[in-house]
């Protein structure tokens, strides 16, 4: 009998269909090209990747620049419109309207969107640069970053949570109102707050002068988001600025993005750029990218040469009159070459799982220190439930402590029950939010035993 389908026919038909599976199963992890073949977004989008630029509100209505935009770019990044001098000029006092702009854009136009920047030293109002307080300057910071992220949730891929937060030629953190005020805990305390206020954005910790392996800069980037890894503190990316001078990137750039992915995180070029843009100079720095399996692609900071912050040195794609530059032909040839993307492609892990009912809240108590009928003790709480603007914590002694004097909280004590208020500053607590208070005590001098009965504006805690 004569076989329904010749053999040659069912080669073709399983190549047809196995090339059919292949993009449908592409299609889950690859973002829908908005471009069409033969630009940088398409080419891009070919390997799993994607192609973006810095924007700016004001020039949207520009139509040669949008154009471009649009029929090249599938990744925005807002050059000012999201940095904290824009978002929160006055404490509590957010002003959306010039990156909701960009977002319209780019939601209207299949473009996806990087948020930038969330924790950053320069582009910072005075009123928070001029806070000395430590619980002040946590709360304004993670109510800014939980406001900012609430706002965007579902609208951003990923977020520069801190930004520049290293010491240029060091391995340390520059001096910053919140290095200063904070400590080093500040970047961690960010990056949990960030992934409680959207946990499906990805979180990237970016910097600039991070690209050459050997640099200390790099090194202490690279040891911090080791840290990170291994402590389960939230990252998922790391942005390496690459403002190039004319020679393009270092020589080891593709093992510094290769030694970062290793440590499981993404990594992205967030704001290329390259003095007098030698094409030799972008194939260079994209090929670094495409063939590291986890480069998830790259963002030029800027559309035409005369939209760049180095306008004077035509450090980009397109000149001034929106015209391709060889730079331009250099980079859609490089994305064609490499590896596909692999990130894991799933969502963002999620926070801590809330436990059932309304939340809740957990708590660490700790003795600080102890003498003979005297302590010290350290009460950190953090909300498991609904945003707050006011807390109780209560709990009761089981041996006859009593509190004696307290500080970052107003503490009452009624035989073993104890009551602790907020303070003025310290009443807003977001979900996941922590605050800590501390108080000395006296006790019998036979035993001390930690507290386990707390409740958080009425609610049962978990002891942490
Ligand atoms: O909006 C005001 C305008 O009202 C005023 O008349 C004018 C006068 O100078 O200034 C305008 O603000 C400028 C703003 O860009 C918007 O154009 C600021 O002065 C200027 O300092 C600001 O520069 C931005 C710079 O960050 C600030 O640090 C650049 O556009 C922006 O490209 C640049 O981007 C940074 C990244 O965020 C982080 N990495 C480095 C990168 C390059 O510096």
């Amino acid at each position: 009998m004569k076989p329904l389908i010749r053999p040659r026919r069912i080669r073709a038909l399983v190549s047809v269909l196995s090339a059919a599976a292949a993009v449908a199963g592409a299609a889950l992890l690859v973002p829908r090209p908005a471009q069409a073949a033969g630009t940088l977004g398409a080419q891009a989008a070919a390997s799993g990747r994607y192609f973006g630029t810095a924007v700016a509100a004001g020039k949207l209505g520009d139509s040669t620049y949008s154009t471009i935009l649009d029929r090249e770019f599938n990744m925005i990044t807002p050059e000012n419109e999201m940095k904290w001098d824009t978002i929160e000029p006055s404490r509590g006092s957010f002003n959306f309207g010039p990156a909701d702009q960009i977002v319209n854009h780019a939601q209207a136009h299949g473009q996806r969107m990087r948020g930038h920047t969330l924790v950053w030293h320069s582009q910072l109002p005075g009123w928070v640069s001029g806070i000395n307080d430590p619980n002040t300057l946590r709360s304004v910071m993670d109510n800014h970053i939980t406001t900012e992220m609430t706002h965007y949730k579902g609208k951003i891929y990923a977020w520069d949570v801190v930004n520049e937060a290293f010491a240029d030629g060091s391995t340390q953190h520059r001096s910053s109102v919140f290095q200063n005020v904070l400590g080093n805990g500040f970047i961690e305390e960010a990056f949990r707050t960030a992934r409680t206020a959207d946990p499906n954005a990805k979180l990237c910790y970016n910097d600039y002068n991070i690209e050459n392996w050997t640099d200390a800069k790099t090194q202490g980037v690279y040891a911090m988001v080791k840290d990170f890894k291994a402590r389960g503190v939230p990252i998922d990316c790391v942005g390496f600025q690459s403002h190039f001078g004319s020679g393009g990137p270092p020589a080891s750039f593709q093992t510094t993005l290769s030694n970062f992915a290793a440590l499981g995180v993404d990594v992205q070029l967030t704001e290329l750029d390259i003095a007098q843009a030698p094409a030799t100079a972008y194939s260079n720095t994209v090929k670094a990218c495409v063939n590291i399996s986890r480069c998830a692609g790259i963002t030029v900071w800027g559309i035409r040469d005369s939209d760049s912050w180095r306008s004077g040195e035509n450090p980009l794609l397109f000149d001034g009159g929106g015209n391709k530059k060889p730079a331009y032909d250099a980079v859609l040839s490089a994305l064609g070459s490499g590896v596909p993307y692999g990130g894991d492609g799933s969502p963002t892990p999620t926070p801590t799982p809330t436990p059932p009912g309304n939340g809740g809240c957990s708590v660490k108590y700790t003795i600080s220190s102890q003498w003979p009928g005297g302590f010290g003790a350290n009460v950190s709480v953090t909300n498991l439930g609904d945003p707050v603007s006011s807390w109780t914590l209560t709990w009761s002694f089981g041996a006859g402590q009593q509190v004696t004097q307290a500080w970052n909280a107003a503490v009452t004590q009624s035989g073993s029950a104890v009551t602790a208020k907020n303070v003025s500053y310290n009443g807003s607590l977001a979900t996941g939010g922590s605050t800590s208070f501390g108080f000395n005590g006296s006790w019998n001098s036979s035993s001390n035993p930690v507290p386990s009965n707390f409740a958080l504006n009425g609610t049962a805690c978990t002891a942490g």
